[in-house]
């Protein structure tokens, strides 16, 4: 992080674990007394509803409580694209049971059912079987009403990376994840996404769907990764999620490599500009991209055979290994990841169980 930068930090006890939204806006608003707050931003997507609910509370422009939720709970985005007729998987509230018994009976397992308010796959598990839900409600008890089943729909998923100002989607940039997330997670694999070739119907297709998405989810300024799945059965995307910040994973380098736009300074600019004003985007660089990532048995491991010139970032984290190469050329990249996905699971590859709560 670049504390350099900071001119003061605040120390909260820790939010995610005793969650606790009034000691938070205590502590905010008496901070206010003192410092006038002209932007609340919020920098993950855990604090995307804490930033709208201070900003509603001390009145500071920007995303308030109503589409916050549409960024951040699963259920309201999966409600709201219905109601506008986004394809997007069948799904149910985890609430009347009546309704969930009509749901299993008129769509096939598997199911997934998934916390409303998470990310990075946790909490997700994959349903065979309408008995095993029952087993898994039961479980949960009280916790239940927090989670939605949907439907599994085999196939590649998709995350659309953009820049929005006013109502408009600025700057997109589409790619294609390896494998999908929940099995990276849950199964252990070598993380790994690329951008997609550009112009390609493919690449239309989804630039469109992710602008009908953010535009019916309301976003006004800022920065999304929204995902998609495609399916095998039809081969049509459906929407997965969206979101109101930078993607996770290191994706901000991947879409960096790849078109020269940094997500962070230009979501900053965004935010100062705060709709007075025209956004400018930065001239955008054509190169292809891709990302790998994956848990390290070494805690340090040793990157440096991974030295061809298209190796343009590396991951400097313990435990981890990671790359990103870029090229103009996209069957130069395809070559590139092939060869080095195998050497990540041979040199460095780990896995590691999916917490059941965020670790940080
Ligand atoms: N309906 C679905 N069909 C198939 N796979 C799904 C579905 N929902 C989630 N997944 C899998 O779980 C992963 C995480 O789900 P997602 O809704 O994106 O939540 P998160 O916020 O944890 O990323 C997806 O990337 C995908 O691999
Ligand atoms: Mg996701």
């Amino acid at each position: 992080m670049a504390r350099e930068f900071l001119d003061d930090i605040y120390y909260m006890p820790d939010i995610n674990k005793e969650w606790n939204m009034n000691d938070v806006t205590y502590a905010v608003s008496y901070l206010a007394r003192s410092v006038k707050i002209d932007r609340i931003v919020a920098l993950d997507d855990f604090d995307v509803e804490k930033a709208a609910k201070l900003r509603e509370h001390l009145r500071v422009p920007g995303m308030g409580d109503t589409t916050a939720r549409y960024f951040r709970d699963k259920l309201a985005m999966r409600m709201r694209a219905k109601e506008v007729g986004i394809n997007a998987p069948e799904f149910v509230q985890i609430l009347n049971y009546d309704e969930i018994k009509k749901f299993l009976k008129k769509v096939e397992p598997p199911y997934v059912l998934k916390p409303r308010m998470q990310a990075g796959a946790i909490g997700i598990k994959k349903i065979l079987a309408p008995a095993e839900l029952w087993e898994v409600l039961d479980k949960l008890g009280d916790d239940q009403s927090f989670y939605l089943l949907e439907q599994f729909i085999p196939g590649d998923i998709y995350h659309v990376d953009s820049i929005i100002y006013n109502n408009d989607v600025k700057f997109s940039i589409s790619s294609k994840y390896e494998n999908p997330p929940m099995e990276v997670a849950y199964e252990g694999r070598v993380f790994t996404s690329r951008t997609i070739a550009r112009d390609t119907e493919e690449d239309e297709s989804l630039k469109l769907m992710n602008k009908q998405v953010l535009n019916v989810m309301g976003l006004l300024r800022g920065v999304s990764h929204t995902e998609f799945i495609k399916a095998i059965s039809d081969g049509k995307f459906y929407f997965l999620e969206t979101s109101a910040r930078v993607g996770g994973a290191n994706l901000h380098e991947l879409v960096k490599a790849a078109s020269g736009i940094n997500l962070w300074e230009e979501w900053a600019k965004i935010e100062l500009l705060g709709g007075k004003g025209d956004y400018e985007l930065p001239n955008i660089e054509n190169n292809h991209a891709a990302i790998l990532l994956s848990l390290a048995k070494q805690e340090w491991p040793d990157m440096s055979a991974f030295s061809d010139k298209e190796v343009v970032w590396k991951l400097n984290k313990k435990y981890h290994a990671g790359v990103i190469i870029k090229s103009e050329n996209y069957n130069r990249i395809t070559e590139l990841i092939n060869g080095y996905v195998k050497r990540f699971y041979e040199e460095f590859f780990a896995s590691y169980p999916v917490p059941e709560k965020p670790t940080d």
